[in-house]
């Protein structure tokens, strides 16, 4: 009875110890910040939310001709000098205005600040003031006689609509399509959270 009690403990010990010698080496630190991987836009918005896949939109190649992925700076057009800026108008303002750094995954490994601002620290929903800017931007496209308030609405749909809008025609076989700008429920949804 004894003896069996200490081979009891005996084999629970052993179990105890090579159980947590198993567990040491998953417990590795990491420093560095990744991009978010799905991230839930517009959780504000009438018609719904959007799910957005960062991690597919950055690591699939996803650029209009699918031969490449898209560049952070893209659709992070703030983060990125001034002098890399202005050579796609109309951009010229970047976050902060002295900063001399273009965001790629590498660079978020070692600044976890890369990014700067967010589209909505500017784009700011119709009628509200941003929050980095004194006004919401406004750009002047060509062909329109007024300027365009860039809220909320406009970056986006600009930035994501215009993009599928490409795809799909430059690959109309692929399917599923990425949704396209009247396709207004394939990104908003109202369950979606
Ligand atoms: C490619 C995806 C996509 C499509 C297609 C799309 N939207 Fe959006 N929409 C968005 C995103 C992203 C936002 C901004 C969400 C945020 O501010 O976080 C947005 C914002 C909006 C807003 C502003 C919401 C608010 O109050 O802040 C409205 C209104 C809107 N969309 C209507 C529409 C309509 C109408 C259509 C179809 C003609 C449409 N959307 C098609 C992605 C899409
Ligand atoms: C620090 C402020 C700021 C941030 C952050 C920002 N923008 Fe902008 N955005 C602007 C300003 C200002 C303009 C007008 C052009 C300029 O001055 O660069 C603009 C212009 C635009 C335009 C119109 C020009 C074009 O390329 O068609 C789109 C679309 C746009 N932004 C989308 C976005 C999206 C999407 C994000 C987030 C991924 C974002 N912006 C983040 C300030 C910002
Ligand atoms: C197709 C557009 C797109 C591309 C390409 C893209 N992002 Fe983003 N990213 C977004 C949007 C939209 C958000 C949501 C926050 C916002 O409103 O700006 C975001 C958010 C982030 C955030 C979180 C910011 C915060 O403080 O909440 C990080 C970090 C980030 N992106 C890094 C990257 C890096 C690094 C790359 C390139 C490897 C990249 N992104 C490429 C659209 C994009
Ligand atoms: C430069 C091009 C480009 C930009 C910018 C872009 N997308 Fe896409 N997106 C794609 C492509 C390509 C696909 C389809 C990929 C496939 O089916 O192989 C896609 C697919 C999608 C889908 C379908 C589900 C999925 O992820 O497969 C959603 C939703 C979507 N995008 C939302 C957005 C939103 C929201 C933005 C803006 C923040 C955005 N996209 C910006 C190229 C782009």
């Amino acid at each position: 009875m004894k003896i069996f009690t200490i081979f009891a403990f005996a084999v629970l010990s052993i179990l105890l110890v090579s159980n947590t010698s198993k567990v040491t080496p998953f417990v590795s630190a990491q420093d560095g910040k990744k991009p978010p991987e799905v991230i839930t836009l517009g959780t504000d918005a009438k018609l719904g939310s959007i799910k957005f896949n960062h991690l597919d939109h950055i690591t699939k190649n996803r650029s209009v001709d699918g031969t490449k992925p898209i560049a952070c700076v893209e659709c992070h057009h703030t983060a990125q000098p001034a002098s890399e800026a202005v050579k796609h108008p109309p951009h010229k303002t970047v976050w902060p205005a002295d900063r001399t750094t273009t965001l790629t995954m590498e660079l978020l490994e070692k600044d976890p600040t890369a990014v700067g601002a967010i589209c909505r620290d500017c784009h700011a929903r119709a009628d509200t003031k941003p929050k980095l800017l004194p006004e919401i931007p406004q750009v002047k496209f060509e062909g329109s006689a007024e300027p365009t308030i860039m809220t909320n609405q406009q970056a986006f749909h600009r930035k994501c609509g215009s993009c599928h809008d490409e795809v799909v025609k430059a690959r109309p076989d692929l399917t599923p399509p990425p949704p396209t700008s009247k396709k207004c429920m394939a990104c908003h949804k109202k369950t979606a959270a």
